[in-house]
Parts: C-alpha cells; structure tokens; sequence
C-alpha cells in the first residue's frame, strides 16, 4: 500500500544500531521493490534473515494450460469442485496468461510450514471462511468477502476458522479466489485514485486509508530449530530449512505490507445513466484490473437502461466470479460462477434481460471481475467445472430459453 505505516518497535532512525535487551542487535532487512525505488519497508528481526540451514527443490508450481487454441466462452461452477488440501497447495489455476494466474481453493488441512511467493503478489477474495494471515509483519485478520493482498515475498501462514456453518460439509474451511501477478508488478490501488504528491486517497475514489486493515502489530517468535519455508519462484516450490522462527520480526515501518479490504467497505458510484466498469475497480497490476459490483441503487434516468450496454472486448478478457445476490445481467449461472468472455467477441447481458430490469431500481448483486489484458487460456482444473452449454445459451436460436430463465 502507498500510505506510510509503522507496527512494534523500530529505532529512530534508519540503518543506526538497534539492540535487544540482551544487548545483541537486531537485524534490519529492507523489503523494497524495483530496485530500491518502488514502495518499501523496513523490518528488524531476532535473528538475520539471510542465514539458512538446508533447501532442496519439492514440486512444480507451473499451470498445465489445455485448449489454449480455442476462442468461447466459458462458465465454470466452481462449487462442483472437490474440497482438499492446505490453503497453498489446494490451489488449482483456473485460468492464466504471462500476467496473472486465477486459482481457486476449499482448503480441508492446515499449513504446518510457511510460504512465501517469490514470484508474484497474491490477491485472495475470501469468497467463505474467516482466519488469520500470519506475516513477517504481524497478523491479518480477514473475514468473508475481503480482498487480502499480500506483497511479493511476504512470508505467511494461513490458518482459516472453521466454520460454523459451511456452504457444505465437505467445506469446513470455506473458500477464496487467488489473483496472482507472474509479470513482476504489483497489486495496488489505480494511481487516479490517489494524490501525485502524497498517494493519500482523493475525495472521488470508493474507499480510503481507513478501509483497509493493516497487520495487527508482530509479536516475535523466538522458537530455534528447524522451520520450513515454502517458496514459490521460476514456477517451483521449493522448501527451504530455517534455524529460527521465520516470524521474527520486532517491528517494521513502511509502505510496503500485506493488508485487506472488505468489499462491503466499497462505496459504489452511481449515475443516472450506465456507470462503465471501471467505477467498480478496486486494485490493478499491470496489464489486469480487479473491480468489485456491490450492491447498490441502479442508474436514474426516468429512461434508463438498467442493465450494462454490450461491449467488444477488444483489449481484454473478462473474467467475472458470482459471489451473492441475483446478478441480472447474465442468466444461467449461480453463486460460485465464474464466466470467461474472451476478446475477439462482444459481450454484455443476455439477449432478453433487458426489459425485465427496467422497473428495478437497485440490485443486491455482489460479484468480482478479474479484466486482463492478455488472452487467458484454462489451465485442466477449468475442464473438471466446465459448464460446455454457456456457449449455447448465447446461441440466436436459445433466446426463447433465456426468456424462460429470466422470467420475462
Ligand atoms: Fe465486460
């Protein structure tokens, strides 16, 4: 995040000796990005960061990408997906480019080592489930429909509630959406939202500094022996061995750390006529977009047309994931849809909802859009809740049967 924040203790200046009560230092580490002239921060640690007992290689990470020749569209039901493993390697991609790869997970099993993606910025939408995200720079307490963004080379553990009252049994953990950039850049707010000389968020963007939850002050683990990091890099996972907790940190300051933000937290902009997505943006990396449609009140204008205009996706894929709520627009899909349209063809609302919205007057919808602007192709665990009749339902002939589904 761009705004400056400081947790736990830090000495009253950079790079000056700072000691423990012991009276051996403390170990800074300064986390930057684009060659110490990006957004930074800078952690001071029990034991240096740098000292390692053992690493061997463990499993690729690399998406296995099917059908990267075809152009439709596509309706995964994502709910149709077996629950199973820790909330790292229970993720299967879903759809990928060279910009980002959108993975979903129903952990069943804990971690009992920590990761760290080397590689890229993760972003999770918390479709089900609370928890806790264990960081080098304390702890993140996420709830349903948060949105956790989580740095490059952040070291966590994930460790989900168990839920009360799971979407099913078979789904004690609930489950999230993974966003990840494999280009080098980074998940942050749209820069029209924030000031050029201070990044403070400006009076017209949807949510501010207060909005988001930043790590609960670190509480250092002084355990020793040995501690499993798991670390995402060139598409490989590999497990590197610690001599120390990797949760050492006494304190940090800085613009750089993993936070969260609550979707309901987003304040929806409104006009009389069709608002164009961008409105809805929440985070952007380069080359993809993150937007959230919330609830709100629908356009005003006494002749409004209450469902989006159809548009040609010259530039990008648009990849939207169903959360809540009756999205009017598309018909056919259900809570934990996600649909592809492709670039190459325009898209928009089903043929035949248009007229059954025009008495509306606001939708309940909550959905999150994932735009890139790059092809994405599916990756083989798409295939496992592919719904292969989506394509029908935007066939001319199919237009009586959407009437049906919409029913108008
Ligand atoms: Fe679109």
């Amino acid at each position: 995040m761009p705004h400056y924040t400081c947790a736990g203790r830090i000495p009253s200046k950079r790079h000056i000796q700072f000691r423990q009560p012991s009276g051996q230092h403390y170990h800074e580490e300064v986390f930057g990005t684009e060659g110490f002239a990006g957004p930074t921060s800078t952690l001071y640690h029990l034991h240096p960061p740098t000292q390692v007992a053992a690493w061997k290689p463990l499993r690729s990470a690399a998406p296995e990408f099917i059908e990267s020749n075809i152009l439709r569209m596509r309706h995964l039901r994502t709910h149709a997906r077996p629950a199973g493993g820790d909330p790292i390697d229970g993720r299967a991609v879903l759809f990928g480019n060279s910009d980002v790869l959108i993975s979903h997970c129903a952990p069943t099993e804990g971690m009992d080592y920590h990761y760290r993606n080397g590689q890229g910025d993760e972003c999770l939408f918390i479709e089900q489930g609370s928890g806790q995200l264990h960081t080098s720079f304390g702890t993140v307490e996420y709830r349903q429909h948060d949105l956790v963004v989580i740095p490059r080379g952040t070291t966590y553990r994930m460790v989900p509630d168990r839920l009360e009252s799971p979407l099913s049994p078979a789904h004690p953990y609930g489950r999230f959406l993974c966003i990840e950039t494999v280009n080098g850049s980074h998940i942050l707010p749209p820069p029209r939202y924030l000031a050029k000389k201070t990044s403070q968020f400006l009076e017209h963007a949807p949510y501010c500094e207060r909005d988001i939850r930043t790590p609960i002050a670190p509480e250092p683990n002084e355990a020793l022996g040995s501690h499993e990091v798991r670390i995402k890099a060139m598409n490989w996972i590999h497990t590197y061995e610690f001599p120390n907790h990797p949760l050492d940190v006494v304190g940090w300051d800085g613009c750089l750390y993993p936070f969260a933000f609550n979707v309901h937290d987003f304040a929806p902009i409104v006009g009389a006529l069709h608002m164009p997505p961008p409105i809805h943006q929440v985070f952007e990396s380069h080359n993809m977009v993150i937007c959230a449609f919330c609830p709100r009140i629908l356009d005003f204008h006494p002749q409004a047309v209450r469902v989006p205009y159809n548009h040609f996706n010259i530039d990008s894929d648009e990849v939207m994931f169903y959360v809540e709520g009756t999205y009017t627009a598309r018909k056919g899909i259900d809570k934990g849809s996600m649909t592809l349209h492709p670039h190459g063809i325009a898209h928009g609302p089903h043929p035949g909802t248009l007229d059954g919205t025009l008495s509306q007057h606001a939708t309940d919808e909550l959905a999150i859009m994932c735009d890139t602007f790059q092809p994405l192709v599916p990756a083989k665990a798409a295939l496992e809740m592919d719904d292969t009749h989506y394509p029908e339902s935007w066939h001319a002939a199919s237009r009586e049967r959407i009437r049906d589904l919409a029913g108008v």
